[in-house]
C-alpha cells in the first residue's frame, strides 16, 4: 500500500461516528462492483475504468513524438476545447509547470495557451494578437466534433492559420482530437489531412484527461505522462474491486460523502488547498462531480477555494455562514522549493518569531488553525494528503476522484456519466442565434423577452 496519496476520515469523528461510515462499507462495494461488472447506469461510459493500466509504451511515444514536432515548430501551441476538452489539460499544467513559466523565455518550452472554452470576443482579440508575430500550431480537441465554442474558436484559429501558412503547412501545424468516425471535426480531419487522435467512445469528456484529450496537450507541456499514467495505474489497483474497504480510499472518500450529505444534509462540497498550483484541480473536480452528481434534484455542489487566499474573502462565510458545507482539504506533504524566513534586527514587523522557519511550515499551521476553526465552526472535514505535488500523485488523484464519483453516483441512484442538464443553455443559445431548425422556440424566447 503505497503512502503517496492518503484519505483519512478521523476528523469527521466529531460529526459522523466512524462505525457510522464503516456500516456503508457494503453500499460502497456494492457500488465499485457495479461500476467493474458494467451492469449499471450508463454502462456505455465505463471505457474510464482500465484505462491507466491499459495505456501501452507505443501509444505514448507516439504522443510525445506528435508534441515533440508541435514544440520544435510552435513558439505558441493554442489548445482548443471546453469541459472535459479542456480542464483536465489545464488542470495538470498548472499544478505540474512552474507557477511563472509561462513568462520565462529561458525554459524553452513553447507557450500553451487555451481557446474555445468561452465566447469572450476580448479574449479572442487578445489572443489573436498576442500570437500575430509569433510561430503557432493547434491541437484542437472535441469529443463530438460539434460544440459550439470550440468549434468558433477553431474556424477564427484555422482561417488564420491558412493565411498566414498556406493550406498545406497549415494542416501540417493542427492536431485533431476527436470521435473516431463522427462529427464535423472528423470530417475536417479527413478533408484536410489533419493528424488526429481518437476519443474512446466509451470515454466521457470529463473522464477523459487519460487519453489524447489531456495526454498531448501535457507532453507538448513537458509534463511527464509516463508518471501521470503511472500513478492512475497505481491508483486503479489500489481501488479495484477485491480491495476491500479499509484499505480502499475512493470507497472512503465516496462513504464519508454520502454520510455527510445523507445524514447531515450537507449539500456543499468545498474542496480546499493551501497550494495555488491545485487550483485548477479544484475545476477538474468541480466538472466531474457537478456533471456527474448534480441531476434528478440531488448531488452535493460542489464548490472549491484556495487558502490561505480565500480565507480573507471566503473565510467569514465558512466560520459562520451557513451550515451547508463540508471541506475536502487536500494536504501537501511538502514543497519543492525552499523559502526560509530570516530575522530582520529591527524587527519593525515583528515577525522574528518566525525566523528560521520555512514559509512551508507557516503555511502548515495556517492548515492546521483552519481546519481546527472551522470543525469548531460546524464544517466536517475529509483530510485528503499528497506526499508531494509531482505527475505520480496528480495521476492518482485523477483516478481515485474518478473512482469515488462513480460509486457517489450509483450511491445516489443517478446516472454519474451523462449531462443532459448541459444541453438547455444550448437550446435556447441557437434559438436566439436563429440556428436553422430552431425558429419556433426563438419566437417564443423572444416573446418571453419582450422582443428585444
Ligand atoms: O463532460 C462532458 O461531456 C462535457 O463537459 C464535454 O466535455 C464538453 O461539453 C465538451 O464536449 P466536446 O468534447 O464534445 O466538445
Amino acid at each position: 500500500m503505497t503512502t503517496k496519496l492518503k484519505v483519512s476520515l478521523d476528523r469527521l469523528a466529531k460529526f459522523v461516528p466512524a462505525e457510522e461510515i464503516a456500516a456503508l462499507a457494503p453500499l460502497m462495494d456494492r457500488c465499485n462492483k457495479t461500476l467493474h461488472k458494467g451492469d449499471g447506469k450508463g454502462n456505455d461510459f465505463l471505457g474510464w475504468i482500465n484505462l491507466p493500466s491499459s495505456i501501452t509504451k507505443e501509444h505514448l511515444a507516439d504522443i510525445k513524438a506528435c508534441a515533440d514536432d508541435l514544440r520544435a515548430k510552435s513558439e505558441v501551441v493554442v489548445v482548443i476545447g471546453i469541459g472535459g476538452s479542456y480542464l483536465g489539460a489545464k488542470a495538470v499544467m498548472e499544478a505540474l509547470n512552474p507557477t511563472f513559466g509561462a513568462f520565462d523565455s529561458r525554459k524553452g518550452n513553447p507557450l500553451v495557451l487555451f481557446a474555445g472554452h468561452n465566447l469572450s470576443e476580448d479574449y479572442m482579440a487578445e489572443l489573436l494578437s498576442f500570437i500575430e508575430n509569433r510561430s503557432v500550431s493547434l491541437i484542437v480537441i472535441s469529443k463530438s466534433g460539434t460544440t459550439t465554442e470550440p468549434a468558433i474558436a477553431f474556424r477564427i484559429l484555422r482561417d488564420l492559420m491558412e493565411k498566414r501558412y498556406g493550406r498545406k503547412e497549415a494542416a501540417s501545424r493542427i492536431v485533431a482530437v476527436t470521435d473516431g468516425s463522427r462529427g464535423a471535426l472528423r470530417t475536417l480531419c479527413d478533408n484536410e489531412g489533419y493528424k488526429s487522435y481518437i476519443i474512446p467512445d466509451n470515454v466521457g469528456g470529463r473522464f477523459s484527461v487519460l487519453t489524447p484529450v489531456g495526454l498531448l496537450p501535457l507532453a507538448v507541456a513537458g509534463v511527464d505522462i509516463e508518471a501521470l499514467v503511472d500513478g492512475a495505474a497505481q491508483m486503479e489497483r489500489q481501488t479495484g474491486v477485491e480491495v476491500p474497504f479499509e484499505d480502499n480510499i475512493a470507497m472512503q472518500y465516496a462513504a464519508a460523502r454520502y454520510a455527510l450529505y445523507t445524514r447531515l444534509g450537507k449539500k456543499v462540497e468545498l474542496m480546499v488547498s493551501f497550494e495555488p498550483k491545485l487550483q485548477y484541480m479544484a475545476e477538474w473536480w468541480k466538472q466531474l462531480y457537478g456533471e456527474s452528481e448534480g441531476k434528478e434534484g440531488k448531488g452535493i455542489m460542489p464548490h472549491s477555494v484556495v487558502f490561505t487566499t480565500d480565507l480573507h474573502s471566503m473565510g467569514q462565510y465558512i466560520q459562520e455562514g451557513e451550515r451547508i458545507m463540508f471541506e475536502t482539504v487536500i494536504s501537501v506533504g511538502a514543497p519543492t522549493g525552499k523559502v526560509t524566513i530570516e530575522s530582520d534586527q529591527s524587527n519593525l514587523d515583528g515577525l522574528n518569531f518566525l525566523a528560521g522557519k520555512r514559509l512551508f511550515e507557516v503555511n502548515r499551521m495556517a492548515e492546521l488553525g483552519t481546519m481546527l476553526a472551522h470543525i469548531d465552526g460546524g464544517v466536517p472535514n475529509i483530510a485528503i494528503s499528497i506526499d508531494s505535488i509531482n505527475a505520480q500523485t496528480i495521476g492518482m488523484l485523477i483516478y481515485m476522484f474518478e473512482k469515488a464519483v462513480g460509486i457517489s453516483g450509483y450511491a445516489i441512484e443517478v446516472n454519474p456519466f451523462d449531462q443532459p442538464g448541459v444541453e438547455a443553455y444550448k437550446k435556447n443559445m441557437f434559438a436566439l442565434l436563429d440556428k436553422p431548425g430552431y425558429e419556433e422556440e426563438g419566437k417564443k424566447l423572444r416573446e418571453r423577452i419582450g422582443n428585444k
